[in-house]
């Protein structure tokens, strides 16, 4: 299909013509000129030289029509623009009916405001992909896994943004499916990039995505800010944002209430991780909200096959949320999470503030090893602050494998009306601690001299990217 009207490009031409049409309006009304331009500025890593609307390719935002094939005519016509200055494809206020789709490199997906992407609810259109290298098997099922909704592979310098415009997954239809067993792929998760490397998804709201929301994996130099994701708090695997073997991750103000752990680390599956042995590393979190009643705020693993480290987070609130920190693992993930640090987090209506599962067990397959023991150790907490908690700490290493090195400094835990009688409850667990309260297990050791426990003082790359003022047309 090709587009009903020529690219509009945001240069010159496309300013005059505005220009003159502005001029003629502003005159009518008030008689002299007024220095005014129909666009919105946004941030993001990189601008772009090139505009178009998705309704230049025929997309109507009437919430019924189907628009998967205006999306895909639109990017591929956009491809031509990657090595002149990129493109940014814009949606419009409407809502827009679509199947899965794929981006391109040196492209913007800009949603404004009003503007809904509406993901069909029927299968077919959503195209079926192998299980991921490093996982070995689906998810859902061990077949194979249905693509997200908006997806890439292989891209360099891709972003997802908006002035707060919405994706819905319409998740319900697949939550269903899955309660009642009747999937035989795995669900779509709503963004997905795989093999990339400058990756953007900020400003945007999610809502109701079928599986989880944001999942880059074997990515690197990614930031993820500005999301504000809405699922039913009980609805299945509507984890938030899941860095997957990626480097160089940078998540900051983000809003997220969900169904499973608002942020889940994660580097593959068991024997499948440790063959792909692709970690993810560098990681900074923060100002993040987190409401989730049954998961976590920052769950490392259970997938953590490929290894996690040097994963920083502060700045973290959780309202009624299961857990704070939890570490998921088991025998036959082998691999680590190691050279994790986490300060200044404040939480309210909890079960445990910390959790560590030793024991989390689901296997892609029978073929894992169960001698391979992950190692985890360099575990670090201070400055935290909680109230109504019912239980501080349900820590449970590996028998022969002791998780080592957990400190934590300064952190008070104020209890629920009605805590657990085992307020501690600690194995296969050693490490230090000061100034915590209530009194943690004896496996972690009261020590004085620790004053507090480390947090890294350098910044990580990512940390220094900054954002540039770019601009989108408000209209063609
Ligand atoms: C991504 O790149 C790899 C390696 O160059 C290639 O094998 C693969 O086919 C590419 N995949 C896609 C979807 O472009
Ligand atoms: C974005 O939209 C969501 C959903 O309507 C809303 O809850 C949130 O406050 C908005 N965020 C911003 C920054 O406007
Ligand atoms: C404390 O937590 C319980 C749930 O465990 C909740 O019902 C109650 O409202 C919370 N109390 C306060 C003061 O937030
Ligand atoms: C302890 O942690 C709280 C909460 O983050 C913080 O306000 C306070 O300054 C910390 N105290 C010290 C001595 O660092
Ligand atoms: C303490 O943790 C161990 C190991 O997970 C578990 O078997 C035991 O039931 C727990 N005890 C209590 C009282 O919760």
């Amino acid at each position: 299909m090709s587009p009903k009207y020529p690219l509009v490009k945001a240069g010159l031409l496309y300013n005059v013509a505005i220009w003159v049409v502005l001029m003629s309006t502003i005159r009518g009304s008030e008689g002299k000129l007024v220095k005014r331009h129909p666009t919105i500025s946004y941030r993001a890593v990189n601008c772009r030289k090139h505009s178009a609307f998705i309704t230049e390719f025929g997309a109507k935002g009437d919430g019924k029509t189907l628009n998967t094939k205006s999306f895909k005519s639109a990017i591929n016509h956009l491809s031509k623009f990657a090595p002149d200055g990129g493109a940014q494809l814009i949606i419009p206020p409407g809502r827009w009916l679509t199947g899965s789709f794929s981006l391109i490199s040196h492209f913007t997906l800009y949603l404004h405001k009003d503007a809904v992407l509406l993901a069909s609810q029927d299968e077919k259109d959503w195209p079926i992909l192998p299980p991921l290298p490093s996982y070995g098997k689906g998810r859902d099922a061990p077949a194979g896994r249905y693509q997200a909704l908006i997806t890439g592979t292989n891209l360099t310098d891709v972003v997802i943004t908006g002035t707060n415009g919405t994706i819905d997954g319409q998740g319900e239809a697949w939550w269903t499916k899955f309660r009642s067993n009747k999937l035989t792929e795995t669900r779509p998760h709503m963004i997905e990039l795989m093999y990339s490397n400058g990756v953007q998804i900020s400003d945007i709201t999610l809502l109701n995505a079928p599986f989880w929301n944001v999942h880059p994996v074997y990515c690197r130099d990614v930031i993820i800010s500005g999301l504000t994701i809405l699922a039913p708090t009980h609805s299945p695997n509507t984890d938030g944002i899941d860095p997957d073997s990626c480097s160089n991750v940078r998540i900051e103000n983000n809003y997220i209430v969900s169904g499973d752990d608002c942020i889940a680390i994660k580097s593959g599956w068991d024997e499948y991780g440790n063959r792909f042995n692709m970690p993810t590393q560098h990681v900074i979190i923060r100002y993040l909200t987190c409401i989730s009643p049954t998961s976590a705020t920052i769950a490392l693993g259970s997938e953590m096959s490929g290894g996690i480290r040097n994963v920083r987070a502060e700045h973290i609130t959780a309202i009624d949320t299961e857990s704070g920190i939890r570490i998921k693992s088991s025998p036959g993930r082998g691999a680590y999470v190691k050279d994790i640090f986490v300060r200044k987090m404040t939480m309210k209506t909890m079960k445990y503030v910390f959790w560590m599962t030793g024991y989390y067990g689901a296997h892609p397959d029978p073929y894992f090893n169960p001698r391979a023991l992950p190692t985890i150790k360099n575990i670090n907490y201070m400055d935290m602050v909680a109230e109504n908690v019912s239980m501080p700490g349900y820590m449970e290493g590996i028998k022969g494998d002791v998780f080592k090195g957990i400190c934590m400094s300064n952190v008070t835990i104020g209890l629920a009306s009605k805590p657990m009688e085992m307020m501690w409850n600690c194995t296969n667990v050693e490490g230090v601690v000061n100034r915590v309260s209530p009194r943690p297990c004896g496996l972690l050791r009261e020590d004085k001299k620790v004053v507090e426990c480390p947090f890294p003082e350098d910044r990580l790359p990512i940390e220094e990217v900054e954002f540039k003022n770019c601009v989108a047309p408000l209209a063609v």
